[in-house]
């Protein structure tokens, strides 16, 4: 059999027991030029382009101890935006990974609880958690589950190298683990608490309040604090690494005060529902370096031959976590990848919780809203809009179906709504007659402003002409700041801009008075203001298509923007001289309103 390591690769016929061999082994001849074959695009005139990397956004994975809420459709929309918006940039390919955590103590517990097996459970709720990316419109490339055999032979893999590295060392581990967080906590982090329903004193994470337990038991520890001077190396030299930047100083600071080696397996005999240590079934290897393996096998990990991990994705770009699980992602994963040398993920955007009355939104809690009720009752955009735009990354927000009704009539119906029928309905104008005059070449030697006003004084005037100049200026520089807060990681602060516009257009449209301007007959300055409220409305549409894809879909539909013409490159003024006649009928028999009143306001 050939020991050409990309033949082996290509064939998936290593196994963890050849991982020698694989390492050990050359690149023939007619492989290397498969991978040089593979980085290399050869477009259809036969030229040669370098392949670009993907960008690769994650969103965490789900526990699947119980069905999802509110909380996790908020990680998995953010890191649509996020990809959307790459697509949209039309620079680059973008991949999004998604998926279920499926192995662990609290998966177990949760399972003997209903007295089922553990994969039973797993399958369940995995399938809730595939529906909800499906409903919620989720543009996800990826839906990695831990316990797919692919997934396992990953993590048997990486854990080989750690041990082969001699980054892991066996000995007895004496602490206080959380089940809930699936962590474990020093004596420092850990206090007595007496519970408000039953009036038992237990002891508790201070972090997070959840109960913890004290365990003693051999396993293995991966060696994390040598790697403390290389974290806070790199902290230092990308201090853009976690946004916001209030998560990076608290990453820091626990990295300097409490970093400890990390137990990284549990006894079998405690532990049994997880991935086994190779080479010693006796123990269980921890959910958390299971679960974190998964960005790796979404982008193909192990089967690299080398640099092909880019064409994959890998190093993801942005990982998308909640405030809860940063530590997982910005200590203990990048010093295990340091450990392989395998390249850090680019950056992690950490984002604020959803709260109930002040309280963490969560199952344990019991306050949790099931997504699939939300989105049948506020729709799927309307939805995804909220969540958002009133979301925040630095700190928590409040849940309230008040909220929500009072963002969807604002900003949805009397803002963007509105605007859309004030521009392509009223029979007084035509949005493609205002184009076509307003962007028609004059013939020579003929005024373009020969009709400009009859009834009005020069005062009135420049008014007008002054209200459509500010308008231009702003509606120009609206792009560059929505892109910078995107680059940003700021989803939200993007989206409030967007809507910053469409309520400033609506003033534009009060200010010019078009119903006005026809009754009095200026044609002129009737087409200029339909044309550049249609301009700002189309450049809108193109921008909110990763927020809220289907909606945004139905404006520039409604606006005739060809399909071809909504990208990033296509928002920019006058760069569309086409749209005007709607793609959809807008009169009788039309489709329902964008934004029809809601059922119930309760
Ligand atoms: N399984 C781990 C993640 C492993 S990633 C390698 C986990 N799962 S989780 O189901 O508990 O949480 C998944 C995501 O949902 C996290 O980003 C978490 O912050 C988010 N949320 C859970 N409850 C939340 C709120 N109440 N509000 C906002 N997001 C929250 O952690």
């Amino acid at each position: 059999m050939s020991t050409c390591w990309e033949f082996l690769s290509r064939q998936r016929i290593w196994t963890i027991r050849n991982v020698s061999r694989l390492r050990n082994s050359s690149i023939c001849h007619s492989c290397k030029s498969v991978q040089a074959r593979r980085k290399l695009h050869i477009s259809s005139d036969g030229t040669l382009e370098i392949k670009v990397k993907p960008y690769y956004v994650t969103t965490p994975i789900f526990y699947v101890n119980a069905t999802p809420h509110i909380g996790h459709l908020y990680s998995m929309v953010l890191a649509d935006v996020l990809k959307r918006w790459e697509v949209l940039r039309g620079s680059r390919q973008a991949i999004l990974s998604t998926g279920t955590d499926e192995h662990g103590m609290k998966v177990q517990r949760a399972a003997e609880l209903q007295d089922i097996p553990p994969k039973a459970l797993c399958d369940t709720n995995s399938d809730s958690f595939k529906a909800l990316a499906k409903r919620a419109n989720i543009s996800n490339d990826h839906f990695i589950r831990t316990t797919d055999p692919q997934h396992r032979e990953a993590v048997e893999y990486f854990w080989a190298r750690l041990k082969e590295s001699g980054h892991i060392y066996e000995t007895t581990h004496r602490g206080w683990y959380c089940v809930s967080d699936e962590t474990y906590y020093p004596d420092s982090m850990v206090e007595h608490r007496v519970s408000s329903v039953t009036g038992n004193s237990f002891m508790a994470s201070i972090e997070t309040g959840n109960a913890v337990e004290m365990t003693e038991e051999k396993n293995y520890h991966f060696r994390l604090t040598s790697f403390r001077d290389r974290l806070l190396q790199f902290y230092e030299a990308n201090p853009g690494w976690i946004v916001p930047s209030n998560r990076y100083a608290e990453v820091k600071s626990w990295v300097e005060n409490n970093l400890e080696d990390l137990s990284i397996s549990r006894p079998a005999g405690r532990l049994s529902w997880g991935i086994p240590v190779p080479d010693d079934p006796e123990q269980t290897i921890y959910v958390w370096v299971d679960a974190l393996v998964n960005y790796l096998t979404a982008a193909g990990y192990p089967v690299w031959a080398p640099r092909s991990e880019r064409d994959q994705g890998w190093p993801a770009d942005t990982h998308v976590v909640g405030k809860d699980i940063i530590r997982f992602h910005a200590v203990y994963w990048p010093a295990l990848l340091m450990a392989l040398d395998i390249p850090l993920p680019k950056r992690i955007l950490c984002h604020g919780h959803w709260l109930m009355s002040q309280l963490k939104m969560s199952k344990s809690v019991g306050n949790v809203v099931n997504p699939f009720f939300a989105i049948d009752r506020w729709g799927v955009d309307p939805l995804r809009y909220f969540l958002v735009y009133s979301g925040a990354m630095a700190h928590d927000s409040e849940y309230n179906n008040d909220f929500i009704v009072e963002r969807y009539k604002k900003g949805l119906q009397t803002g963007l709504g509105n605007l859309v029928n004030r521009i392509t309905r009223p029979k007084q104008w035509k949005l493609r007659d205002a184009i076509v005059a307003v962007t028609t070449v004059p013939s020579e030697g003929s005024d373009p402003f020969a009709n400009l006003t009859v009834s009005m004084t020069s005062g009135q005037l420049s008014i007008f002409t002054n209200a459509i100049d500010i308008h231009i200026e702003e509606l120009e520089s609206l792009v560059r700041t929505v892109s910078h807060h995107m680059d940003e990681l700021n989803p939200t602060r993007a989206l409030q801009e967007i809507m910053a516009w469409v309520f400033e257009t609506n003033r534009f449209i009060a200010t010019m008075k078009p119903w006005h301007l026809a009754l009095t007959g200026e044609k002129v300055l009737l087409e200029q203001s339909i044309y550049y409220a249609g301009e700002s409305l189309r450049i809108i549409g193109i921008l909110l298509q990763p927020f809220i894809p289907e909606k945004a879909a139905m404006v520039l539909d409604r606006l005739g923007v060809s399909p071809d013409r909504r990208t990033l490159q296509d928002a920019k003024l006058h760069k569309d001289v086409d749209y005007g006649t709607p793609l959809v009928s807008l009169g009788k028999g039309a489709p329902s309103s964008l934004f029809p009143p809601l059922a119930v306001e309760d």
